[in-house]
């Protein structure tokens, strides 16, 4: 099968092209490289085009015959949607909406959506299942609520089926090391909390909040590791070859830690000790995100592999040593 990965230069994009390229595919990459590297495509080629653009689109969509597309692509930084909502709208949502346009103009018919926990905003219950009401509470959020609500629209006009993963906070990097997350500026805690381990100052840690309802005051979140978000796309896949129904899963571990705790794991791990400054909350954070993935686990038989916050974050600082 031939997949098209958009967004493939990116952080889970290019573990998605790996664990497709070890599985037999073709894969080919489509990306602006905006937040991605050419040097995260190593397992197909690259196409360098930006979704807001048709021509480019079609022009990627002409070459070859693709049996489906993987969309990684997005702006995602969610205190950027807010102060930019604009321009956010216009990346993830047109950016989709050109992306299914053209897809239905080539009769490609099959679409794994990155979509995020943000669609949730900030939930009543802690332990959050599909049916929890959506109620993005940020521009990011609500951007990719759209594109969810579009994908709909879109089967019904075009019989494009589509799977949507809901992922919680993806974390780790694939065992050997060789692709790991890499963003600039980084807001994921994990690898912020290890660039802050070389003790230069512009790397210091900064805690947002330490005054939330939870029982150490930090937020609470779901971290799911990078490879077994990959193999639930790769479920996925399967699942629509063989003529599956359009469905929305949650991706997450189902456990929730602190940031005190994820700061804890880490000097575990690296045997160092994390220092870091408390400063107010920032605007959009809901105190406690954990994520129930029942049923992704039921109805496409998913486990994730890497089911210890310190597993992951070995992987992790494997990465970050090389
Ligand atoms: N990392 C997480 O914890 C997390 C959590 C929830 C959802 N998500 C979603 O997962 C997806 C991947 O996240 P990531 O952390 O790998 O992000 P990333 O920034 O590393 O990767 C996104 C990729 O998309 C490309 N891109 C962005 N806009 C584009 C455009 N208009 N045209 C072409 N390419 C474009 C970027 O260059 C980049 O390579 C995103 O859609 C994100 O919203 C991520």
């Amino acid at each position: 099968m031939r997949i098209l990965v958009c967004g493939g230069a990116g952080y889970i994009g290019a573990h998605m092209c790996k664990i497709l390229a070890e599985n037999g595919f073709a894969v080919t990459v489509f990306d602006n490289l905006s937040t991605g590297f050419k040097k995260n495509v190593r397992w197909g080629k690259l196409i360098c085009g930006d979704l807001l653009d048709q021509a480019a689109i079609d022009t990627c969509l002409n070459q070859e015959p693709f049996d489906a597309v993987m969309h990684f692509s997005a702006l995602a930084i969610v205190s950027d949607s807010i102060t930019q909502p604009g321009k956010y709208y216009e990346n993830n949502v047109t950016g989709t909406l050109n992306l299914l346009s053209a897809m239905a103009r080539h009769g490609v018919d099959k679409f794994i959506f990155s979509s995020t926990a943000a669609v949730y905003g900030s939930p009543e219950t802690t332990t959050i299942t599909e049916e929890t009401t959506v109620n993005p509470a940020t521009p990011y959020g609500a951007s990719k609520w759209m594109a969810e609500r579009i994908l709909k629209d879109f089967e019904i006009a075009h019989k494009i089926r589509s799977v949507i993963f809901r992922y919680f906070n993806a974390a780790g990097a694939e065992p050997a090391g060789q692709i790991g997350e890499d963003h600039d500026p980084e807001t994921h805690l994990i690898p912020n909390i290890l660039q802050s381990l070389n003790g230069k100052d512009n790397n210091k840690l900064n805690i947002f909040g330490n005054d939330y309802p939870t029982p150490d005051g930090t937020c609470i979140r779901d971290y799911i590791h990078v490879n077994d978000i990959c193999q639930a796309h790769l479920s996925a896949l399967t699942y629509l070859q063989n003529g599956g129904q359009s469905d929305c899963f949650n991706i997450g571990n189902g456990n929730g830690f602190s940031i005190l705790e994820v700061i804890a794991a880490v000097e575990r791990v690296t045997g160092k000790k994390v220092e870091y400054e408390i400063k107010a909350r920032r605007e959009g954070d809901p105190a406690i995100l954990v994520a129930n993935s029942d049923k992704l686990k039921q109805r496409l038989n998913w486990q994730p592999e890497f089911t210890e916050l310190d597993q992951i974050i070995e992987t992790a600082w494997r990465y970050y040593c090389r």
